[in-house]
């Protein structure tokens, strides 16, 4: 039995901010931004009326499940990564299990910070494999704007909003085609380089950036090289990196360590920023809609956040 990735849909809301516009209000330049992280511009929810991870989770999902040919009942499971919740309870994929009308859906909510797409592909293969489930929803969606303090350069001019789905579904007939390997990775002793915490005063997102740059590119390149090697793998033979999309100098250094050349890696960060666990599937629908993913591709994903975490998996299209 494998798990195969069927369609991928993604949502991202109608505001833009660029750099130019921070440059307004933050003693930051267009120039910094994008030399020392490649962000152009972001999106944003709307201030006075923001939408939720449910909602745009629901609208990623909605357009994933018309790609994969399935139906609200066809859904087993949900699985959302987020760390920006609609609630603590209900859950955010419940919420979204009540908006898409999945009636045959148990859903739940996952943290893992900018791994948690990673995490969920994980957990929701390992569900198929197991028999748990047939077709699932795998989906990351961030209102990470609420969370920032806009007066800190060091890290709002990194993130943006946004949510991604994709469909995954049992298939018993094709071993060659699937997910192949995961490998999932923590480090709790480094859990104050980037933090947001739940209750108390002052509940912003706070980042050791450089710190945090350091760690991201060795735990990326280890998860990388470990998940290709339990697939049975070559590095030379990935076909495409769809990685978190946190910093480009990250990505460039990951892809380095690698020695994989930069065409062979999914970067779209200029537009999107850091959009913590939707940013592998953003990644990944401009690759596979514009033909770099088809049939038969090798791809691997990895990610790193908060936590730290860290997840990695190698798939055949
Ligand atoms: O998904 C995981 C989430 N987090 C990450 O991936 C973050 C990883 N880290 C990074 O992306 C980078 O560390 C940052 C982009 C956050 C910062 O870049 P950096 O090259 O590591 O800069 P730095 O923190 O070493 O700061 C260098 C200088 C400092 O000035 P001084 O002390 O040298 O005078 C900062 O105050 O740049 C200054 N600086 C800025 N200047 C203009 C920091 N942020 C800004 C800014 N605009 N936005």
């Amino acid at each position: 039995m494998k798990a195969r990735i069927l369609s991928v849909g993604t949502f991202v809301p109608d505001t833009v901010l660029t750099n130019k516009e921070i440059e307004t209000f933050l003693d930051t330049s267009d120039e910094w931004i994008t030399t020392r992280t490649g962000i152009k511009e972001r999106r944003i929810v709307d201030k006075e009326h923001p939408m939720s991870a449910s909602e745009m989770g629901a609208r990623a999902s909605r357009i994933a499940m018309e790609r994969a040919g399935v139906s609200s009942g066809d859904i087993d499971g949900i699985i959302v990564a987020t760390f920006t919740p609609d609630n603590f309870f209900p859950s955010t994929a419940c919420s979204m299990q009540a908006d898409l009308g999945c009636k045959n859906a148990f859903a739940f909510d996952l943290s893992a910070a900018c791994a948690g797409f990673t995490y969920a592909l994980t957990v929701a293969n390992n569900m198929i494999v197991s028999g748990q489930a047939r077709t699932m929803l795998v989906v990351g969606s961030e209102v990470i704007s609420k969370t920032l303090d806009w007066s800190d350069r060091g890290s709002c001019i990194l993130f943006g909003d946004g949510a991604g789905a994709m469909v995954l579904a049992a298939d018993e007939k094709n071993q060659q085609k699937g997910i192949l390997s995961s490998c999932l990775f923590s480090d709790g002793t480094l859990g104050d380089l980037l933090t947001l915490p739940a209750w108390g005063e002052n509940r912003v997102l706070k980042m050791k950036g450089n710190e945090v740059f350091k760690h991201a590119v060795r735990f990326m390149a280890d998860l990388s090289l470990q998940a290709i090697d339990k697939a049975g793998l070559d590095v030379k033979d990935i076909d495409i990196i769809v990685p978190h999309q946190a910093n480009i100098r990250i990505i460039s250094a990951l892809a380095e360590q690698l020695s994989v050349p930069m065409d062979k890696v999914a970067v779209n960060l200029q537009k999107y920023g850091n959009t913590s666990s939707a940013s592998i599937p953003l990644a990944f629908e401009e690759a596979w809609l514009d033909g770099r993913i088809k049939d038969g591709s090798k791809v691997l994903f990895v990610g790193v956040g908060g936590g730290f975490s860290i997840g990695s998996a190698v798939c055949v299209f």
